[in-house]
């Protein structure tokens, strides 16, 4: 596992992604990559495009739900937090809860460690006297908190629906992690994106500009700088759709012809219409949401829904 964190300093490792954890998705029968893989630099620039999407709801539905229930929702989390924010990406989301929640300490966890580092210098411009430190590390996989980050009533806060990268099990798994690295003081405050019309789940996640058909493909990018991979971008197209079978959302990449690709670990042929899985992005039924973290060891104390009941903000203690 790679951590890097900062104090002052910018640390040595632009990124905490494990090019032999790419090559294994590959070579797999059915070759997927983690979507995690998608976070570059310009992947998450890509990322915060997609926000801007008419089409893509999820994160104007949650911040609107923030912004008409934040002082609640504040009111439950409690003030003078240890906030520990996972996938903090460019730190907005949390930023706009400081004033809010003020928290004793924040911590900006990112596996694109450049990124959230950049977004951290420019946050403490702003919060000169927030004790911040930012942290470049995979929290999908097994984790350790820098000694730096105090260990008194911590708050996890995991917006935006990431929880849903994760299948059902795994996202379990996942809670439990957390759920250990809390004492039970601790809480989780998530955001859930809920199960809904088919075509609105489609339109999100293949928007008519072709932004998220860019950071799908720009994962091949990635894969062609961090494993060596000669990809052919210009031969792989995009799918985004929900698969109400399995309850998610899904994102391919297709082969639009024959072709052999390359790496440093492997070499695989792809035949005209092959795919490779980039994303699962499940959604729940607000019941379900709320099984899941139970079964993580969190006990959902308040959930706050928009009007159209599309996204919901839960905050949840741990369960003792
Ligand atoms: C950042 C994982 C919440 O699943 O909606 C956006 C990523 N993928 N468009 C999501 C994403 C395609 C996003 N999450």
């Amino acid at each position: 596992m790679l951590t890097s964190c900062t104090t002052e300093t910018r640390q040595a490792s632009p990124s905490a992604h494990d090019p032999a954890e790419l090559s294994a998705g590959l070579l797999a029968r059915e070759a997927s990559i983690s979507p995690k893989f998608l976070y570059d630099a310009l992947g998450s620039r890509l990322f915060e495009a997609i926000c801007e999407l008419p089409e893509y709801y999820p994160t104007r539905t949650e911040a609107a739900i923030f912004e008409r229930h934040g002082a609640d929702i504040a009111r439950a989390a409690g003030a003078g937090v240890t906030l520990i924010d996972l996938g903090a990406g460019n730190c907005a989301k949390a930023a706009a809860l400081f004033p809010l929640l003020r928290p004793r300490q924040y911590v900006a966890v990112d596996i694109s460690t450049e990124f959230v580092s950049d977004a951290l210098d420019r946050l403490r411009l702003r919060h000169p006297g927030l004790d911040m430190q930012a942290c470049g590390l995979d929290f999908s996989q097994r984790f350790d908190l820098p000694p730096g980050v105090r260990d008194e009533r911590r708050l996890f806060f995991y917006p935006g629906s990431s929880i849903g990268n994760f299948s059902p099990d795994e996202a379990v798994a996942f809670l439990r992690r957390l759920r250990g690295q809390c004492g039970d003081d601790g809480g989780l405050l998530i955001g859930i994106d809920l199960d809904k019309d088919k075509a609105v789940l489609d339109a999100a996640y293949d928007d008519e500009l072709g932004v998220t058909a860019a950071f799908n493909r720009n994962v091949l990018r990635h894969a062609n700088r961090l494993a060596g991979a000669d990809f052919d971008i210009r031969r792989w197209r995009h799918h985004g759709f929900f698969n109400p079978d399995e309850g998610r959302v899904e994102m391919h990449l297709e082969a639009e012809r024959d072709q052999i690709v390359r790496w440093r670990g492997g070499a695989r042929e792809f035949v005209r219409g092959e795919r490779i899985h980039t994303e699962n992005s499940y959604k729940y039924r607000p019941a379900d949401a709320i099984d899941l973290l139970e079964r993580g060891g969190f006990e959902a104390a308040r959930i706050w829904t928009d009007l159209r009941r599309w996204f919901a903000v839960i905050h949840a203690q741990a369960m003792h």
